[in-house]
């Protein structure tokens, strides 16, 4: 795993004494066995694919992601991880050990946090960020977007799921704990529900809502748009 210099960003529990807990947590807040298995069943794999996983927390979806592009057969892809923490990316680490058997499909963990991805232009077929918005400040949602563009071979999909506008006054309240732990700053984009046109504003094209869902957390949305 490559390391960056210091820097500062909000980790994945929002502080870093709850990243041990990190897994059982997301899977009860988030209903993260349907919310992944969802967005799972909406990215369009292939082989030879290079595929980005921006802000992969523990690789939760990495290996999902490897486990379902090998079981219906396809092979040579690269799955990439990239994230700002590396303790997160210890745990990412020890799950995706049974990804790189041998086989022609790979993963590989990159500790990153800075405007620019170290990646070439139009050199992935798709990238997925999953959870990762509420964690920037507007100004790093937009420069992210960027990025995303330039990375994305034009007319790949970027899949995005994060909170959106809480659908009802329940889960308005129940976000206020998202938002106080990852900052009201960062998720207030978010709670407006103004994730889609950033995402127009940004470039893409074709922005399709795939699902929303309850969480005990706030409400949990996925995007398709098109690079
Ligand atoms: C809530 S976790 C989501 C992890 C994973 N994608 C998932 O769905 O379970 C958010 C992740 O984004 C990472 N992160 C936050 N800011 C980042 C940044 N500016 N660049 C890269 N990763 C960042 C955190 O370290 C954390 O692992």
């Amino acid at each position: 795993m490559r390391r960056p210099a210091k820097s500062s960003f909000v980790p994945a529990t929002g502080v870093h004494w709850l990243l041990p807990l990190y897994d059982p947590l997301v899977a009860f807040c988030t209903r993260e066995g349907k919310s992944k298995q969802w967005l799972l069943n909406q990215i369009e794999f292939e082989s030879e694919q290079q595929i980005l996983d921006f802000g992969c927390g523990s690789g939760t979806l990495l290996s999902a992601m490897a486990d379902c592009a090998k079981s219906l057969g396809y092979d040579g892809l690269r799955f990439v991880g990239v994230d700002a923490d590396e303790r997160i990316l210890r745990q990412a680490e020890s799950k995706l050990g049974h990804v790189n058997d041998g086989s022609s499909t790979s993963v590989e963990l990159l500790c990153h946090h800075g405007p620019r991805l170290p990646y070439a232009s139009d050199q992935f077929d798709a990238c997925v960020c999953s959870l990762v918005f509420h964690h920037l400040t507007a100004e790093e949602k937009k420069g992210t977007l960027g990025e995303f563009r330039r990375i994305l071979r034009p007319g790949s999909s970027l899949y995005l799921m994060d909170y959106g506008r809480p659908s009802h006054v329940l889960a308005a309240t129940c976000f206020i704990v998202v938002r106080s732990l990852d900052g009201w700053r960062q998720t207030a984009d978010n709670a407006t529900g103004q994730l889609p046109s950033l995402l127009e504003k940004a470039g893409f094209q074709d922005v399709q809502e795939l699902f929303h869902m309850q969480t005990i957390l706030g409400t949990l949305y996925a995007w398709r748009a098109i690079a």
